[in-house]
């Protein structure tokens, strides 16, 4: 594994090594494996960031799921622009189902409360939130997250599915701007 990385303009260090995520992925199922014992949720990915987390953390799961996807964009850069750009809808009907959120970051929370507001109105028996990873001094939002992998200080992150500017989405770790 490569300690510095160079995307674009900007150099990365390793950050959260890739054993480190493994072992959060399965503790965070392990919790998430009683909550939903017996039942049959929707598992929603929220691209493009979180497909590589979903996928691996579905793997641990060990109940049955329907797994959909739904894309929101609101950062361009290492900023957020403060919008939602991008939507990609949902296939299912979630009126009556248990919802079961899967972010690959928290950062204002901005996305995630629009994104919450609005799967809410659809009727759900239940949503709860798994986010890998939540940057609490950012966060500008009152959002219920039931699940978090861990906590980091605000800084821009690359890796294990989250870019900068489309570039670094494929890093088995976690990477940090460096400073
Ligand atoms: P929020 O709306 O500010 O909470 O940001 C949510 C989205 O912005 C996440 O789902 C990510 O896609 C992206 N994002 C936030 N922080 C970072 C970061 O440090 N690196 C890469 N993408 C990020």
């Amino acid at each position: 594994m490569n300690e510095t990385v160079k995307l674009h303009d900007k150099e990365f260090e390793v950050f959260i090594a890739k054993e480190e995520i493994e072992s959060i992925n399965k503790e965070l199922a392990d919790t998430i494996n009683k909550d939903y014992k017996g039942k049959y949720p929707i598992v929603l990915s929220i691209l493009n960031g979180s497909f590589i987390f979903a996928a691996d953390l579905v793997r641990y799961f060990d109940f049955p799921m329907k797994i959909e996807f739904v894309r929101y964009s609101s950062y361009e850069g290492t900023e957020s622009t403060g919008r939602i750009k991008q939507i990609l809808g949902l296939k299912s009907n979630i009126e009556g189902r248990d919802l079961l959120i899967v972010e690959d970051i928290v950062d204002t929370g901005f996305t995630l409360s629009k994104a919450l507001a609005e799967l809410k109105s659809h009727g759900p028996a239940s949503v709860k939130v798994v986010s890998l990873l939540l940057k609490p001094d950012a966060l500008q939002h009152e959002i219920p997250i039931d699940y978090v992998g861990k906590e980091i200080p605000n800084d821009f992150v690359v890796g294990y599915g989250l870019d900068y500017d489309e570039l670094g989405r494929d890093l088995p770790a976690i990477y940090k701007l460096k400073a």
